[in-house]
C-alpha cells in the first residue's frame, strides 16, 4: 500500500499512545504461565502482539480478547501442551525469541516460524544459551525455523550467560527457560537493555536479584508465578516517539501524549532530543505494570544542534534510532550515531534503508559500519520511499515526509500496523490540524 503525505508546517494534538508492544508480549506469556486469571488492559494493537496470543492459544492457554482487553486464564508452569501446527511468529521477533524461552524451559515438542523478514533474523543468538541449558533446540542455518525436541526431564539450570551483545530478547529468552530449571540462571549485559521481563517476573512472584558488575541471577522455585487479577499496560514510548519527534520537526509543533511508559530503558532517545535542543518534557503521572508512567510534550521551532550518541546509550533507543536519524537532518552540524550494528538486523537493515530513504528526501546521510553520519539541517523535497517491510522504517520517514516540500509517496505504509495500526490516518489529521 502507498500512503501519500504532504509536507505539513504545523503538527497539533493530544492524545494517548497505544499500549506498550514490549510489555504486552510479557504480559500475555507471564499471565499464561501464572494460576489463576489475569485481565489485561491497553494491550498493544499491533499484529505483533497479536501473534504472541495466537501461538499461547495454541499451547493450550484460554484467552478471551474483547478489544485492547483480554482475560488470560493462566496454566501454570506445568500447564502448557506442545502446539499441534507450526507457530507462526509472523513478523515478531519478541515473539519468536521469548516464546524459545518458554518452549525450551517447558519442554515442549514445537517448531516455531514467522514470515521472510524473521526467517532473515540471528537466532543462533539464543539458540547457543538455550541449547548450554540443556534444551534440544536446531535449526538448519542459525535461523527460523527454529525446532524443539520434548523433553521430560527439567532443565538442569546453574548455567551463567554473559552475552556479546545488548538484547532484551535474548535475556528474557534465557531467563524465561531458566523459570524451569532446577538451578538458578544468570544473565549479564554489556549495557543494560529494557528491563521489563525483570521487574514484571518480579512483580509475579519469580525470584531474581542483581548480583553485581551487572549479573541477574533467577533462583527458580516450587511456588507458581501469581498474576495480579488486572493489569493495566503503559502506552508505548516507542510509538509516542514519532508523533513527539513529528511536532518537534513542525515550525507550529505541539503534542501532547498522555500515559505513556517512562522506563529508564526505554527513554534515552528523549535525553538525546533534549541535547539537540529540542523542546520536550516529561511530566510524571503515576505508575502502571509496575513502571513509571508520563505525559510527554513537545513543541517545534526550536533551533536544534546535532550530537554524537554512542554504544552505552544504544540499547534504551534501539527502536528509536531511525526516528532520530530523521530529526537530526534538520540539526545543525554532524551528527554521529554509533555502535548500532545491532540495527542491521532488525526487521529490516534499518541502517542501510534510513541511509536511503533520507538521502531520497534529500538528506546527507553517510552509512558507517555501526551508524549513520548525518550533516544538516538540510531542506526536504518530496520522494518516492520504501518501508521495506519495517513497521519503523515506515514511520520514521513519515516523521521526515511531514518536514519535506510536496507530497511524498511511502510504499509499504501498511508495515506501520506490526506496532501502530491507524498510525498514517493520525498523522494527516495532526498534520493538518489547526
Ligand atoms: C524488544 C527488544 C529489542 C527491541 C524490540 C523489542 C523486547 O530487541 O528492538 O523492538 O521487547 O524485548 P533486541 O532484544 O533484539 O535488542
Amino acid at each position: 500500500m502507498i500512503e501519500t503525505l504532504i509536507g505539513s508546517r504545523s503538527f497539533r494534538g493530544a492524545l494517548s499512545a497505544p499500549g506498550d508492544k514490549s510489555i504486552s508480549h510479557r504480559a500475555l506469556i507471564f499471565a499464561a504461565l501464572s494460576e489463576g486469571t489475569c485481565r489485561l488492559d491497553n494491550l498493544a494493537p499491533g499484529d505483533d502482539v497479536k501473534r504472541t496470543a495466537r501461538c499461547l492459544e495454541a499451547m493450550g492457554v484460554r484467552l478471551v480478547r474483547d478489544g485492547s482487553a483480554a482475560m488470560v486464564r493462566g496454566v501454570g508452569l506445568r500447564g502448557l501442551a506442545s502446539p499441534a501446527a507450526v507457530l507462526d511468529c509472523g513478523n515478531s521477533g519478541t515473539t519468536m525469541r521469548l516464546l524459545a524461552g518458554v518452549i525450551a524451559g517447558a519442554g515442549l515438542e514445537a517448531v516455531l516460524d514467522g514470515d521472510e523478514s524473521l526467517r532473515g533474523r540471528p537466532m543462533k543468538r539464543i539458540l547457543d544459551p538455550l541449547g548450554a541449558m540443556g534444551a534440544a533446540a536446531s535449526s538448519a542455518n542459525g535461523r527460523a525455523p527454529l525446532r524443539f525436541a520434548g523433553r521430560s526431564e527439567p532443565l538442569g539450570g546453574g548455567t551463567s550467560h554473559d552475552l556479546e551483545m545488548a538484547s532484551a530478547q535474548v535475556k528474557s529468552a534465557i531467563l524465561l527457560a531458566g523459570l524451569f530449571a532446577k538451578a538458578p540462571t544468570r544473565v549479564r549485559e554489556p549495557h543494560p537493555s529494557r528491563d521489563h521481563t525483570e521487574r514484571m517476573l518480579s512483580a509475579f512472584g519469580a525470584k531474581l536479584r542483581a548480583t553485581g558488575d551487572g549479573w541477574i541471577e533467577l533462583e527458580p522455585r516450587g511456588e507458581p508465578l501469581r498474576a495480579p487479577p488486572t493489569l493495566s499496560i503503559p502506552g508505548d514510548p516507542s510509538s509516542a516517539a514519532f508523533l513527539l519527534g513529528a511536532a518537534i520537526l513542525a515550525d507550529e509543533g505541539e503534542v501532547e501524549v498522555t500515559g505513556v511508559d517512562a522506563n529508564p530503558t526505554r527513554i534515552g532517545w528523549l535525553h538525546v532530543l533534549e541535547r539537540m535542543g529540542a523542546e520536550i518534557e516529561l511530566l510524571p503521572s503515576g505508575e502502571a505494570a509496575g513502571d513509571p508512567v508520563a505525559t510527554f510534550r513537545a513543541r517545534g521551532g526550536a533551533r536544534l544542534v546535532a550530537t554524537h550518541v554512542g554504544p552505552e546509550e544504544i540499547p534504551a533507543l534501539i527502536d528509536e534510532l531511525p526516528l532520530l536519524a530523521a530529526i537530526a537532518t534538520q540539526a545543525r552540524g554532524r551528527t554521529v550515531l554509533r555502535g548500532a550494528a545491532e540495527l542491521r538486523v532488525k526487521e529490516s537493515d534499518r541502517l542501510a534503508r534510513m541511509a536511503e530513504g533520507l538521502n531520497r528526501l534529500g538528506a546527507r546521510v553517510e552509512e558507517l559500519p555501526d551508524g549513520l553520519v548525518i550533516d544538516g539541517p538540510t531542506p526536504l523535497r518530496a520522494a518516492d520511499v520504501e518501508a521495506a517491510g519495517d513497521h519503523r522504517i515506515a514511520m520514521s520517514l513519515a516523521v521526515a515526509a511531514l518536514r519535506a516540500e510536496g507530497e511524498t509517496r511511502i510504499h509499504g505504509a501498511e508495515w506501520a500496523d506490526v506496532s501502530f495500526p491507524g498510525f498514517f490516518p493520525l498523522l494527516t489529521r495532526l498534520a493538518e490540524a489547526k
